[in-house]
């Protein structure tokens, strides 16, 4: 459930880029949604190629960058090898149809870049979930609403989920755990490739040993086991501040906390053990000062999307997904 947002690096242009638009940076969030960053988090990523339309005070703007990353890198098992990004601002009654003109010289630009039909370019659309312009305008282009950027605010209350069973222990993994977590990630890996972002890689179980065995030895617990009776059946993967600082910027908070991975085995479901996880990661959050927590998860995964929202989560960005990127 984790992914990277990371952009292409190009620090020159990032900088000259930055003073050009500096007005465009700026998130309208006044109407939308007070946890959105008042600078846009995409703005070093604003150095691709540009449009923009005007109707009346109705404006779309939008920028088209491309991010690739290597099969052997820890990020790949979230995401497609390329992505096609359009960055978005988007503001006024008629900003929709402004988007229309916006999306069809991005899909000329794409058909010229992309390879056709091939299923590791993705073209992406990130939007503030509580903006909901230009939506139809994405749905008539094939994209869906696939992934989403949840955040739970600190003090917000969530009623009381089942009661968990007894007999289950929640615990820190030590590196002596580190087959179990594996197995354990690479079970939550296989279930959410079939929501098409996560993807399987041969080197997938090299991949996760290496990214657990790091956090394992880390002094501070990021990883914990829920077991019943010494036998683990749900796993929870944290970041704390300062290893939060490549998400933050999506959140009108400084202190952040990031859900990176939260997994019970199926027989073990609806017995309150993802919910005992949950309130565990929130108590580490609080004890850390951490003023929201946040969390990547598949919308159309029937499991995580009434569990996170029942947890006291809510959509803070949507990322829109054509996977592949041209057919
Ligand atoms: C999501 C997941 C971790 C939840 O674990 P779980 O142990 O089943 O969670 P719980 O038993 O605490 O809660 C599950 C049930 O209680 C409900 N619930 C949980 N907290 C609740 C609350 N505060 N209020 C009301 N209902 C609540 C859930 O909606 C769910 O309902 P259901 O059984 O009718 O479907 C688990 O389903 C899972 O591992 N799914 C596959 C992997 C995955 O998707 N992980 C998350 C990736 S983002």
């Amino acid at each position: 459930m984790s992914q990277s947002e990371s952009g292409p690096d190009r620090p020159g242009k990032r900088l000259r880029k930055r003073e050009a638009i500096a007005t465009e940076q700026t998130l309208d969030t006044s109407g939308t949604d007070s946890l959105l960053p008042t600078s846009d988090p995409f703005a070093d990523r604003y150095g691709g190629t540009g449009w923009r339309r005007e109707t009346g005070d109705s404006v779309a703007h939008g920028v088209a960058v491309r991010s690739e990353i290597a099969a052997n890198d820890s990020d790949s098992l979230w995401r497609a090898l390329v992505e096609h990004r359009l960055l978005t601002r988007l503001a006024g009654p008629l900003a929709g149809e402004c988007f229309a003109d916006v999306l069809a010289q991005w899909e000329e630009h794409l058909s010229a870049l992309a390879p056709r039909s091939d299923w590791e370019q993705a073209a992406v659309v990130p939007r503030p979930s509580r903006d909901p312009a230009g939506s139809a305008e994405l749905l008539r282009h094939a994209f869906a609403p696939v992934r989403v950027l949840a955040v739970r605010p600190a003090d917000r209350l969530a009623a009381p989920g089942p009661a968990t069973q007894p007999g289950v222990r929640i615990r820190p993994a030590e590196p002596a755990d580190l087959d179990t977590a594996v197995a354990l990630s690479l079970r939550l890996q296989r279930y959410d490739a079939q929501f098409g972002l996560v993807t399987l890689r041969p080197n997938v179980e090299g991949l996760l040993r290496e990214a657990l065995s790091e956090e394992l030895r880390c002094g501070e617990p990021t990883v914990w086991l829920a077991e019943l009776y010494g036998r683990p059946l749900g796993l929870l993967r944290i970041q704390f501040p300062p290893g939060t600082a490549w998400i933050s910027p999506f959140v009108a908070v400084d202190r952040v906390g990031y859900v990176a991975s939260l997994h019970v085995d199926e027989a073990a479901r609806s017995s309150g053990v993802g919910g005992a996880l949950a309130a565990h990661a929130h108590q580490l959050f609080d004890e850390a000062g951490v003023e929201a927590a946040l969390l990547h998860h598949a919308l159309p995964n029937p499991t995580s999307t009434p569990f996170w929202y029942a947890q006291g989560y809510r959509p803070l960005w949507t990322y829109w997904y054509r996977r592949p990127a041209v057919r």
